[in-house]
């Protein structure tokens, strides 16, 4: 199991070189405990000006195991986007944590962290706000805000209710969940990024756990974090809930517009004379394929879709089975059961068990989202 602990470093040369050794420590201890961990650092670096990148070289003449990239700075998510490529890409990492360069994350936590993922975790989160974890003391109530702020938005508008600490730096995360998830598609190049990716590793199926940690105030240098980040922060959580909320919502649209397809047809084929229980299942398959093309070219037409189109349609076609079948069950179910009903009525009564079945299935089958890089899961 490879792993490998990123820290994003600007301005950090005060804290770089004794974070890593103290990193290193703790890889002794692992190399007794957990064996099958082959853990390395990977620093990345924006050009820092005061010569932080100098100092990860120095070091990287008397040990082995301690990467440097270096970029332009483009901001914190920016650099652990192409710290996290390039951990998958050229490290074939299998586990990654972010770390903070400025001992803000106790690098004794790392353990803990990576023992839980051993146990099953894919997303580790050393979190401030669950039992036993903490913020420092003496934070600025300017400092509280940011970050009580930054989760309360978080949790409530962007959707990620389920996590206490949202915004935390310090995580421990399976590589398998990296590759499902476009990470340059994520859009942010701020703080933003840590929402983001919870947001999308959510998305992704993984399972998320959270292990309480301390966080310490850094003793040298200053945070970066500065008004665009907050602003960036704010206009994105806002996107990520319009982005959740619109899918819904279409997909809704195109439910009630299948339903006045279904019972139109349905009516219409009666006024002709139709058998009902041909009509049932005729009006519904109408609706079905109706659904599709509107579903496919409207509701879900951002996804980057894992399938080619016509797999994509023979999928549909298998779900719209399971469908045809659940809704014309319910449909005789109701008008056995309930004779004196409109057909209209017992027609109506298979709609809301087909639909859920239907966008379950076709929102995680059909339409599911592409992995990130072709080949790597
Ligand atoms: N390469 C690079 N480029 N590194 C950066 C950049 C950048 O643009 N901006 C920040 N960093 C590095 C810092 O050098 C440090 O190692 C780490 O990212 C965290 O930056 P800080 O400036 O120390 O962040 P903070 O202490 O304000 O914020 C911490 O808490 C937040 C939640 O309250 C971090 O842990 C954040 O990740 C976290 O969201
Ligand atoms: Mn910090």
């Amino acid at each position: 199991m490879r792993v490998v602990v990123i820290i994003p470093t600007y301005n950090e040369r005060e804290n770089i070189v004794a974070l890593i050794e103290a990193i290193q420590i703790q890889f002794r201890h692992l190399a007794s405990h957990m064996p099958a961990a082959r853990p390395g650092i990977l620093v990345v670096d924006d050009h820092s000006p005061d010569g932080t990148a100098e100092r990860v070289r120095s070091l990287q003449r008397g040990s082995s195991g301690i990467h440097l990239i270096e970029g332009e700075k483009a901001g914190l998510g920016a650099a652990y986007i192409r710290g996290m490529t390039h951990a998958v890409e050229v490290l074939a990492a299998d586990v990654v944590f972010e770390m903070d360069a400025d001992f803000s994350h106790r690098p004794e936590d790392i353990p803990r962290l990576l023992e839980t993922i051993v146990g099953g975790a894919d997303f580790v989160i050393g979190s401030r706000y669950v039992a036993g974890g903490s913020i420092p003391a003496d934070w600025s109530w300017r400092r509280r805000l940011i970050s009580r702020g930054g989760n309360v938005l978080a949790r409530r508008v962007a959707g990620l209710g389920g996590v206490r600490d949202c915004t935390a730096g310090f995580r421990a995360i399976r590589t398998d969940v990296l590759k499902r998830i476009d990470l340059a598609g994520l859009g942010v190049k701020g703080y933003v990024f840590q929402i983001a990716l919870l947001h999308a590793a959510l998305r992704a199926g993984a399972q998320i756990e959270e292990v309480p940690v301390q966080f310490v105030e850094r003793a040298h240098g200053a945070s970066k974090l500065g008004l665009s980040d907050i602003v960036e922060f704010i206009r994105h959580a806002v996107l990520l809930r319009l982005h959740d909320s619109q899918t819904f919502i279409r997909f809704a649209l195109v439910g009630a517009l299948g339903v006045a397809v279904n019972l139109g047809v349905f009516t219409m084929l009666l006024g002709l004379d139709w058998n009902r229980y041909l009509a049932s299942p005729f009006a519904v398959e109408l609706a079905i394929a109706s659904n599709f093309m509107l579903n496919n070219f409207w509701t879900f037409r951002r996804r980057e879709k894992k399938d080619p189109f016509h797999l994509r349609g023979l999928k549909f076609n298998l779900v719209s089975i399971m469908t045809l079948c659940v809704s014309t069950l319910a449909f005789v179910l109701t008008a056995r059961i309930f004779r004196p009903l409109s057909p209209q009525i017992c027609q109506l009564a298979g709609v809301l068990p087909a639909s859920l079945l239907n966008y379950i299935l076709n929102s995680r089958w059909t339409f599911g989202e592409a992995q990130a890089r072709a080949g790597s899961a």
